[in-house]
Parts: structure tokens; C-alpha cells; sequence
């Protein structure tokens, strides 16, 4: 019963993940319909991952399937094929309700939607948080993964920034966002997540994707974008361009200061730092930044009470998270430990303030409104500080103005 990794020991950690093996479980629980129950044995679990098996040629869905025959699909992994992949053990999902009622109480169980699980079976909600938090430290592997994800990022950048004339010309923001998704496509498995294009008046909507506008001269384009890499590990990088080459006052201005909180904020990441030093750092920047433009009606102390945060108006999310299989990685380990817990070498971060300044906000000076700048990075945790892993795009407004002028 109890064999390679299908057996997993307590003595490691709480529910006995190995690094080594994180990944492989962690990537099929994100599979499609995909059960993982672990049951008590001696000294660990077992643990058997249930899988919907493909439908082949001689069963009737093989042809009225069209989600799942392979008729409509093309031919999919098997069982043996899953079970090789993982070193698990991986049986059908059919037989995961009987498994399920065979269970002991003290089983845990993930990925199963709620109505198939017996009453005195629960969903694990300290499986979920143990898987999450088993991606809190990266492995060789995982970073070797992460980085190439991150270094096709910067190349899907240059391919963009090397279309702008081509978005100005004809294209807009749909021939932009084409050009990072195919690069990404091509490159890697696809985008980590959906492309933003926002030029002019869209930089300060937070989440773009719709990419319709056109791109014109004098703008400037927020573009947050990733590859994910064929592993599922993904990037999540963000730089705001200048159309035409160069920022104007108002937009370097702007820059500038997103500039200084991006930088304070990535000091912050090393060993032993959590990750609420980085989140308070850019949020306290950016609300000096706020109040020194002016716009912030109150005091930067009274913006960064809990009860105040009067900044987040021109801020309206976080400053940066955990990367890795998923873009907004480890968030199920519960806000506490997520922001408090000490960062350890080996965790990959996005750090990513920025200032969004809606054309319409009669808050804001007139000549700031419709600039939205940010600058996102992905930083690795390493044991004296942490490397950008994204240092080959530049930061600064000049730099980005030289980066973007030799592209052409
Ligand atoms: N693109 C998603 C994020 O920046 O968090
Ligand atoms: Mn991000
Ligand atoms: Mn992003």
C-alpha cells in the first residue's frame, strides 16, 4: 500500500510534503476535477489521487463527449501516464466514492466538491493550507522554473515595446496585447494570466484585458503581463511605457515617485522580513507621494491607520504577492501568517506599487488625471538579500525612455 511517494511521512512537516514532490501534487490538485485523499497510515499517509480518465474509442461519450472524448479532444493522458508523472499513486475518479465512504475520519481530502464528500468527512481545510504553504519556499527546480518564466517575460517586453510604432500606426492595444500572448504562447505554455494593455486614459483601469483602445502618441501604456513557463510556474512583471519614446513632465513626475516607492518597497524583501515590512513600506511611500502632490486630504500617518488608507483611492490593491503555479501564489495560508511570517531564501515575490490617476477624478490635478503608472517586479528571496529576477528591464523613467528608443 504504502510505497514511493504515494506514502508520505509526518516527520517532515505536518502532513509530510517532501520538497521535491510539492510541485507534481500541487499541479494535478489544479487540475480539472482532480481529488487528492490522504489517509492515515503508520508514521503518515497514503496518498491516492483520483482523475477523470480519458474517453476513448469503443465507449459512447468517445463520440457525445465533446468536453472529455477524445474524438472531440485528441488523445489524453492516462492514469499510468499521471501516476508516472507524479510517482503517485492515481486511481479513476470513479472509484472516488466508494473511496470516499471507505475513508476513516481522520482522512483529509482535497480538491472534492462539496456534495460528494460524506458528512463525516470535510473538505481539509488544513490540507489546503498545508499545500499552500508548502509553496511559501521554492526548490531548485521551481526557481530554475520561475526564472525562465521571468526571462521570457522580458523578452515578450522587448517584443512589445518593439511594436509600439506598429500600435500607433494601425494596431492599438489588441496588436500589443497579440504580441505579448503570442510570444507567450509560443515561449512558454501561455499567459499566467490575462494580458493588460492599457494606453492613455486605460493605464489607471486596474484590470484592462479589454485592450480595445487605440494607442497614440503622448501616451503612456501600462503593460502587466507574464509568461507562464510549460511547467505552469508564472511571471507577472509590469512597466509603463512611453508611446512616443518619452515621458512628459507630468507622466515622469509620476514616475518618479511610483519609482521611489517601488524601490523602498523592494528593500524590504529579504530573509527574515515579512511581508507586511514591504506592503507598509509601499503604501507609506506612495502616500507621502499622494501628499506631496497635494492630493492626499489627510496626514500620511492618519492614511496608514487601519482606519483611514486614504491613499488606496489612487492604490486600489496590494502591492505584491507570492509568484509561482498560480500568479497570486500560497493565498490560502491565511492572512496572519501570509503577512507575518518571515520570508525565507527561496520564496519568489512580485513587488508591484504604483499611482492610477482616473481621467475623470476631480480629486486630482488637472494635468495628472489619466496617467497610471506602476512598475511590478519578481524578486528572489535568497540568503543574504534577494535578486530581481526581472533586472534586465529597466526601472527609472530615463532608462525605460533609452530601453524603448533602441527597440524601435
Ligand atoms: N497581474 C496580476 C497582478 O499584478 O497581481
Ligand atoms: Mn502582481
Ligand atoms: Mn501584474
Amino acid at each position: 500500500m504504502a510505497s514511493g511517494r504515494s506514502h508520505v511521512r509526518s516527520n517532515d512537516t505536518e502532513f509530510g510534503f517532501r520538497a521535491d514532490s510539492d510541485f507534481v501534487w500541487l499541479t494535478a490538485c489544479q487540475s480539472e476535477g482532480a481529488v487528492l485523499v490522504m489517509t492515515p497510515a503508520p508514521g503518515g499517509h497514503d496518498a491516492v489521487l483520483y482523475l477523470p480518465e480519458p474517453v476513448g474509442p469503443g465507449q459512447d461519450a468517445f463520440y457525445a463527449d465533446a468536453l472529455r472524448g477524445e474524438l472531440w479532444i485528441g488523445p489524453a493522458a492516462d492514469l499510468a501516464d499521471w501516476s508516472s508523472a507524479l510517482d503517485l499513486e492515481v486511481r479513476s475518479l470513479d472509484a472516488l466514492d466508494a473511496a470516499l465512504e471507505a475513508a476513516p475520519s481522520g482522512a483529509l481530502v482535497a480538491g472534492a466538491p462539496e456534495p460528494r464528500l460524506p458528512r463525516r468527512l470535510e473538505a481539509s481545510a488544513a490540507l489546503a493550507v498545508a499545500l499552500s504553504a508548502a509553496k511559501l519556499v521554492k526548490d531548485v527546480w521551481e526557481i530554475a522554473q520561475l526564472r525562465a518564466a521571468v526571462d521570457a517575460t522580458v523578452a515578450g517586453f522587448r517584443a512589445v515595446a518593439a511594436e509600439l510604432p506598429a500600435a500607433v500606426e494601425f494596431g492599438g492595444e489588441r496588436w500589443l496585447q497579440a504580441t505579448f500572448d503570442r510570444h507567450a504562447r509560443t515561449f512558454g505554455n501561455g499567459v499566467g494570466y490575462s494580458t493588460v494593455v492599457g494606453s492613455g486614459p486605460h493605464a489607471p483601469t486596474l484590470h484592462w484585458t479589454r485592450c480595445d483602445g487605440p494607442v497614440l502618441p503622448g501616451h503612456v501604456v501600462l503593460v502587466d503581463a507574464g509568461v507562464e513557463a510549460r511547467s505552469l510556474y508564472t511571471a507577472d512583471v509590469t512597466r509603463t511605457l512611453p508611446v512616443d519614446g518619452t515621458f512628459s513632465p507630468a507622466q515622469r513626475e509620476v514616475h518618479a515617485l511610483v519609482e521611489r516607492a517601488h524601490r523602498a518597497a523592494m528593500s524590504k524583501v529579504g530573509p527574515g522580513a515579512s511581508f507586511r515590512d514591504m506592503r507598509s513600506t509601499a503604501y507609506e511611500s506612495i502616500a507621502t507621494a499622494l501628499h506631496e502632490l497635494g492630493i492626499l486630504r489627510v496626514s500620511v500617518d492618519e492614511a496608514m491607520s487601519p482606519t483611514g488608507q486614504q491613499h488606496r483611492r489612487y492604490l486600489p490593491c496590494g502591492t505584491g504577492h507570492h509568484i509561482g503555479l498560480d500568479v497570486h501564489d500560497c493565498a490560502r495560508i491565511g492572512d496572519e501568517r501570509y503577512l507575518d511570517e518571515p520570508l525565507r531564501p527561496g520564496s519568489v515575490l512580485a513587488v508591484e506599487p504604483g499611482l492610477y490617476f482616473h481621467a475623470n477624478d476631480l480629486t486630482v490635478p488637472p494635468e495628472l488625471r489619466g496617467i497610471g503608472i506602476r512598475i511590478e517586479d519578481d524578486l528572489l528571496v535568497t540568503e543574504t538579500g534577494h535578486e530581481v529576477l526581472s533586472a534586465a528591464l529597466p526601472i527609472d523613467a530615463a532608462g525605460i525612455e533609452k530601453w524603448v528608443a533602441a527597440l524601435r
